[in-house]
């Protein structure tokens, strides 16, 4: 296995409502348990991650998150570091987002090298962090290219649902010419089926069609539809301080490992303060 620190990991698929947000909180607290240093950065305009985290960011004042976002540091009003607030009791960051990125989005995209400014602005952090997670917007346009042009490995959610792999030969498109074109070094190594219910055939049929198309990408792992995931954003936590001992904690734990091996990522060296 080779030693890699500072990975940035796309969640992302065009669709909405298939898990890329509550994914990308639960793997950030499920790998911040297991000792990696972790940021999320919220990428969607409609920021659901945000909003859902709320009160847990209350540490910076409301204010201060609404001047300090993603979209500050994207248009280079602020530097990213400025951006990021430590989620309380979850042990992760997150630069947060705002509904004033969808106008930013039309304005930055007249920019000279418009695709590379995460990447650019993420340089700034440094090895501060060893994983940083992008919660993309349901749509490929120029914030999930953005994305797609930062990220070292790509993680697709994929709802276990009737049309579940429409749109999949579009994004596959995209993620090909953004490493012919901008990023040959762009890994796609993870497709995780989301709200999976073993019970019904319908569920059981989509993940076999996904395992026929992409056998190498989808995980082992599978995110079943479980009523204290879906809860867990009213509460301002992830599913770890939700119900850190119930079945679905233990899935998401099951996940983050088995995505450790599979984008090959491991824990810089660091000293350890006693
Ligand atoms: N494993 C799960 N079990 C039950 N509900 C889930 C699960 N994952 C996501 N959801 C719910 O599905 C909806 C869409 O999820 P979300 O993560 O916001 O999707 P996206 O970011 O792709 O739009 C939300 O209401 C969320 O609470
Ligand atoms: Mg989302």
């Amino acid at each position: 296995m080779t030693n890699r620190s500072n990975v940035r990991i796309a969640f992302i698929n065009q669709k909405g409502g298939v898990g890329k947000t509550t994914l990308t909180l639960n793997c950030a607290v499920g790998w911040a348990r297991l000792g990696f240093r972790v940021l999320m950065v919220d990428l969607d305009p409609q920021a659901h991650l945000t909003l859902s985290l709320g009160d847990s960011l209350a540490e910076g004042s409301l204010e201060r998150i609404e001047h300090n976002t993603i979209e500050s540091a994207l248009r280079r009003e602020k530097p990213l570091t400025e951006c990021i607030f430590e989620v309380a009791g979850e042990g992760v960051s997150l630069v947060p987002s705002h509904i004033d990125l969808s106008g930013a989005e039309g304005e930055l995209s007249q920019e000279l090298g418009r695709e590379l400014l995460l990447r650019d602005a993420l340089e700034t952090l440094g090895d501060r962090f060893d994983l940083v997670l992008l919660d993309c917007p349901p749509s490929l346009g120029l914030l999930s290219l953005n994305a797609l042009a930062a990220a070292d490995e790509v993680v697709v959610p994929v709802q276990a649902e009737y049309l579940a792999l429409q749109g999949m030969a579009q994004l596959m498109k995209v993620i090909t010419l953004v490493q012919q074109r901008l990023h040959p070094g762009l890994q796609w190594n993870a497709v995780v089926p989301t709200m999976v219910d073993p019970r019904t055939r319908l569920s059981r049929e989509v993940v076999e069609e996904l395992r026929r198309h992409f056998p190498d990408q989808v995980t082992r792992t599978l995110i079943p539809s479980r009523v204290k995931v879906a809860e867990a954003p009213s509460f301002g936590v992830s599913i770890f301080g939700h119900d850190p001992n119930g079945p679905a904690a233990g899935e998401i734990e099951d996940l983050c490992q088995e995505l450790v091996e599979r984008l090959s990522l491991t824990l810089a060296e660091r000293d350890i303060v006693i």
